[in-house]
């Protein structure tokens, strides 16, 4: 494939709203280039998630970093994690500028391709950036790619989303809002109680303990068409956060054509946010406390 000169591009905000100013091309991380600051910005990140993922995120995640080979000391370069990822799930990481469009997206994903933003955060982002950096994509997003049955999820939203796109607005919105509450913000059951898996968690250090042990959100059990009818949060903590059993689970929910069921959706009203329905079946009501009153998207 061919790949374009690296460069850092952000979003920009003009009075049309926050607009990419990104390419679609892949490019070569430009690991040489990256400053000390940037290693160290990477150091401090990962440490400081490694300690605070002990006992929060699910195991599968814990062992991929390992597995990967992920450590503090550098900023790794995609060649070597896909030395790894490639042999065993037949993922392999491309460098991107930054958020693509979705189609290129889904087809990325539906051939187990997963863009990765090479630039990481400056320093005076350390603990908040709107868009996704390398921190994000890499340390948050390509551990579970090393899982066989997500690796497996995650193509198959690739190619449902290149349907979707075939569809209609409206089908990308239900499926974008999957994506969110599973890939980005999802918890998991497990023998020793709920653990993270979304990567949105994975990556925050304020989320990775309000997701799990604040009172303030709902945890409610994984329901597919419930989680397509849902609103989320952009700017802020979640409102509601939906559990998986295991990712078992989550495969086999999403293994039937969706087309039938975008169709019953459009007879259906979208839920806010942080509402509670009758058929939810709640691990943890949440008490509002200090939501935003508005911004659901
Ligand atoms: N089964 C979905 C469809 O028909 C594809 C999909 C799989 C979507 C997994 C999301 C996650 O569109
Ligand atoms: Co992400």
């Amino acid at each position: 494939m061919e790949t374009a000169t690296p460069r850092r591009v952000e979003h920009q905000q003009t009075d049309k709203g926050s607009v990419p100013v990104y390419t679609t091309a892949i490019v070569e991380q430009p690991w040489d280039s990256y400053s000390a600051a940037d290693h160290d910005t990477w150091a401090r990140l990962f440490t400081r998630q490694l300690g605070l993922l002990q006992g929060r995120a699910c195991q599968e995640f814990l062992d991929a970093l390992d597995g990967l080979e992920m450590a503090a000391d550098k900023i790794p370069k995609f060649s070597d994690i896909n030395a790894l990822l490639a042999p065993a799930t037949g993922w392999t990481l491309i460098g991107v500028e930054g958020l693509l469009p979705e189609l290129d997206f889904f087809v990325h994903l539906a051939n187990r391709r997963f863009p990765v933003t090479w630039w990481i955060r400056r320093p005076d982002q350390i603990d908040y950036i709107a868009e996704p950096d390398l921190f994000h994509d890499l340390f948050g997003h390509v551990p579970l790619l090393f899982n066989p049955v997500f690796a497996d999820y995650m193509q198959a939203y690739g190619r449902g989303g290149i349907k979707a796109h075939g569809v209609g607005e409206e089908a990308l919105q239900a499926l974008t809002r999957l994506y969110w509450y599973t890939v980005e913000f999802g918890l998991i059951n497990s023998a020793d109680g709920l653990r993270i898996y979304g990567a949105g968690i994975m990556s925050s250090k304020g989320e990775s303990i309000y997701s799990l042990e604040s009172d303030a959100p709902n945890r409610i059990g994984f329901d597919l068409e419930r989680i397509m009818r849902t609103r989320y949060r952009i700017d802020t903590y979640q409102k509601t956060y939906f559990v998986i059993d295991d990712f078992e689970q989550l495969f086999a929910a999403t293994r039937p054509d969706f087309t039938p069921i975008y169709a019953a959706l459009t007879e259906q009203p979208a839920v806010a946010a942080g509402d509670v329905l009758d058929s939810d079946r709640v691990v943890h009501r949440g008490s509002g406390e200090g939501w935003a009153q508005d911004g659901d998207v």
